[in-house]
């Protein structure tokens, strides 16, 4: 565990000032964004949910869309996508289009509903190698890769305040946001920490990864 952290400190250290000159994102974790965040009203979200839910609905019918789960999301992760999709730091045209009629209010109270959803069942497929396991629990040194688990948990139930829970979620999903990562498609992860974590993976190992995550529980 603690070579995880000397290994992310490294990683950041490396990426350091360069990516700071163009920010990812308009979204900062001031104290005031968090108590924001954290104040929204699920019950208010619950009433936006409904137009939402035809495509992220938990349900079987939606198991296999490539819709990702909200449910037991982090309300700050669920809050920094949807403010990202508005301002234009992600794009996907479903959702650039539905966050547009979001105010911030509306944003944190729908994230608030969602997050505290009961979470989605996870879909274990068959048993990832080992090399996937220690991607995720020890990462790898050569390749300057820190362990997923630092910021996302040892168990993808997200360990970092802006980092999203992975367990559970459809790995199709997974899959392709981080190619579009992979691909820079997708680059609203500040100081670029997933962008340049996926770059140094092969596709199968982004495969691997995503089904791993998807079969544990949230
Ligand atoms: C017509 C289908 C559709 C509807 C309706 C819809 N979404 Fe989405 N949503 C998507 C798709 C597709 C993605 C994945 C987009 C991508 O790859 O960037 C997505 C992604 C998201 C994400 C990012 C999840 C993650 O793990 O990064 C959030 C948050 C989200 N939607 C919230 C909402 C909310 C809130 C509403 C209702 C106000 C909503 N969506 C309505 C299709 C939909
Ligand atoms: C240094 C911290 C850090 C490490 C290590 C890390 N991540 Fe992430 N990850 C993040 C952050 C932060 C985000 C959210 C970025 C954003 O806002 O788009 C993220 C987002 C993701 C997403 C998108 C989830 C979604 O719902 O859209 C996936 C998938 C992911 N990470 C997988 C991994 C895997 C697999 C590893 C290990 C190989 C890993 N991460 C290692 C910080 C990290």
């Amino acid at each position: 565990m603690k070579m995880g952290y000397v290994l992310a400190g490294i990683l950041l250290a490396a990426i350091g000032g360069q990516v700071l000159a163009e920010p990812s994102t308009q979204v900062a974790w001031t104290p005031e964004t968090l108590k924001f965040v954290r104040n929204g009203d699920p019950e208010k979200g619950k009433a936006i949910a409904e137009s939402c839910d035809a495509c992220h609905a938990a349900t079987p019918e939606n198991a296999e869309s490539e819709f990702p789960y909200l449910q037991g999301q982090t309300a700050t992760y669920l809050y920094k996508q949807l403010h990202d999709y508005r301002s234009g730091s992600r794009s996907n045209e479903i959702m650039v289009g539905i966050s547009a009629g979001l105010s911030d209010q509306d944003m944190a109270d729908v994230s608030a509903w969602y997050s505290r959803q009961p979470p989605p069942p996870a879909k274990k497929e068959e048993e990832v190698p080992d090399r996937i396991r220690k991607l995720v629990d020890r990462g790898d040194g050569a390749r300057i890769i820190p362990p997923c688990s630092v910021c996302h948990g040892r168990a993808g139930e997200s360990q970092v305040l802006d980092t999203p829970v992975l367990a559970a979620q459809k790995a199709a999903y997974l899959e392709q946001t981080m190619l579009a990562y992979k691909s820079e498609a997708r680059h609203n992860d500040i100081y670029k920490r997933m962008r340049l974590i996926v770059q140094q993976l092969s596709d199968d190992e982004i495969k691997q990864l995503a089904r791993y995550y998807a079969g544990l529980e949230r």
